[in-house]
């Protein structure tokens, strides 16, 4: 087989900056060991997020120059409109600032005390969103997808048993709808299937619960579904991303994934009377219908974004990224999720660090190590992103302590890939090294983005 290449060329470059050990270590004391507070130049490769972090094409910045700013009706709306329709098949076409907006709009109107919001795995954004409202989230996530490094092709799906039983218990009348999210970001970037997507349709369908995707990555998804589902092997990604879309009435999507785009996002839908109280919010809130919070080059952008991010070529170099750097991983026997999901590696911290207690947020522990050894900023998903406190304070951890090296799309080369691969393996080699971390401060929703905290 040949060597899978970058299949863009590379027209503009920004530097990117060096530092040393020493320098990193007093970055990181001034940002509290939260590596979202430093600053993006004391960075050298950053994988915290690939969400709005893309490189975007020559055909978008095309469409940035010839957006049109009209406040109403403006051609650059209807643009966008068609993009997600040709995909969603959805006619109501909302469009927001970002994804979480999208949450926001769509919880405020069907959230509330008493109510239930069933998912694979709820995204922090999502679940911060269902609970602002009153509501209550709840994960199924299948039991494949609970075992990091144990190989499976569709770790993302929903336990259809669990999915049943929860329904018949808190009843279908308080569960005012189910959302996938595709691909499980807080699972690992796992995929979910077809079928588990059209068994869900048909489980929500007969309790008369309207099924939503959270469609962030609704690309990567398809494509591994074409790789992975028997029966989809021949069948071009974009037929199986509007086949997946026909399962549910509504959804989702920040636009900062796989549009490619820096900004954005968009609530899609077919129910006529939800799309009208959406859109009075989206006017309080974000702005005229047919423009959101975006300004009209952003909605030119996604509109671009949404058809390039369908391109095979492309998809097959996406997820072979993510072969590549976590194979490498698993060849110096870290323990790495398997297989890798579609936009990120991510390393299981419970056992990279096996000698911290989870109190002690053995996933914050490696990825402040990884920005001291090497500049390289990534993420905890664990216990501090999803942790909660009991009665007596006393933390109730999440069920998985991973580090997420979220690759931006188009962005880094390979040897980027192959200098991060050496700093974890350097890390993994000196990890009894690791020091447990403890929380000096936090706010009460999303903690992690501006927790302060501390080695013990
Ligand atoms: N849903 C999923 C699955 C996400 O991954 C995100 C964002 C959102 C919703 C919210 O979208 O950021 O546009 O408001 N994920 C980013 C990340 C932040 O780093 O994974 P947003």
């Amino acid at each position: 087989m040949k060597t899978i290449i970058e299949p863009f060329r590379i027209k503009s470059v920004e530097p990117i900056p060096f530092n040393t050990r020493a320098q990193r270590e007093l970055i990181l004391a001034k940002a509290h060991f939260n590596p979202f507070l430093v600053h993006s130049n004391d960075v050298m490769i950053d994988l915290l997020t690939d969400s709005g972090t893309s490189a975007m094409s020559s055909n978008q910045w095309a469409g940035i120059m010839s957006g049109d700013e009209s406040y109403a009706g403006s051609p650059s709306f209807y643009h966008f409109e068609e993009a997600v329709i040709n995909i969603t098949s959805m006619p109501f076409v909302i469009p927001t600032h970002q994804g979480r907006a999208a949450e926001k709009i769509l919880f405020t109107l069907v959230g509330g005390q008493g109510k239930y919001i069933l998912s694979n795995t709820l995204f922090d954004t999502t679940r911060a969103n269902i609970e602002y409202s009153g509501a209550t989230g709840i994960d199924l996530l299948c039991k494949e997808g609970l075992h990091p490094t144990v190989p499976a092709p569709f770790k993302g799906n929903i336990d259809l048993d669990k999915l049943q039983n929860h329904i018949d218990q808190l009843g279908a009348g308080n569960i005012p709808l189910v959302i996938l999210t595709i691909t499980n970001n807080s699972g690992g970037g796992q995929p979910v299937s077809m079928h588990n997507i059209r068994e869900t349709s048909k489980i929500c369908k007969s309790h008369g619960i309207p099924l939503f995707i959270d469609a962030c990555r609704f690309a990567e998804n398809s494509y591994f579904i074409k790789m992975r589902e028997p029966g989809y092997e021949n069948t071009p990604v974009e037929v199986i991303a509007k086949e997946i879309f026909t399962y549910a009435q509504g959804c989702t999507m920040s636009a900062k994934k796989d549009a490619f785009a820096n900004i954005g996002g968009f609530l899609a839908l077919h129910d006529a009377e939800l799309a009208k109280a959406a859109r009075n919010l989206l006017i309080v809130t974000e702005g005229f219908p047919t423009y959101g919070g975006l300004a009209g080059r952003d909605l030119e952008a996604i509109a671009i974004g949404l058809r390039e991010v369908m391109d095979e070529h492309y998809l097959k170099y996406r997820i072979r990224s993510m072969d590549y750097l976590t194979n490498k991983l698993k060849s110096h026997h870290v323990p790495v999720m398997q297989p890798a999901g579609g936009h990120a590696v991510y390393l299981d911290a419970k056992s990279f660090a096996a000698h911290l207690p989870v109190e002690q947020y053995p996933g914050q522990a490696l990825s402040c190590e990884l920005y001291v050894a090497g500049g390289i900023r990534c993420c905890e998903i664990g216990s501090l992103m999803f942790g909660k406190y009991d009665e007596n304070h006393q933390l109730i951890p999440a069920q998985l302590e991973l580090v997420r090296l979220a690759i931006p799309r188009r962005v880094y080369t390979q040897s980027h890939i192959d200098y991060v691969a050496e700093v974890v393996c350097e890390v993994f080699d000196q990890r009894q090294s690791l020091r447990g971390m403890k929380i000096l401060e936090e706010p009460a929703v999303l903690r992690h983005f501006t927790a302060k905290l501390d080695y013990i």
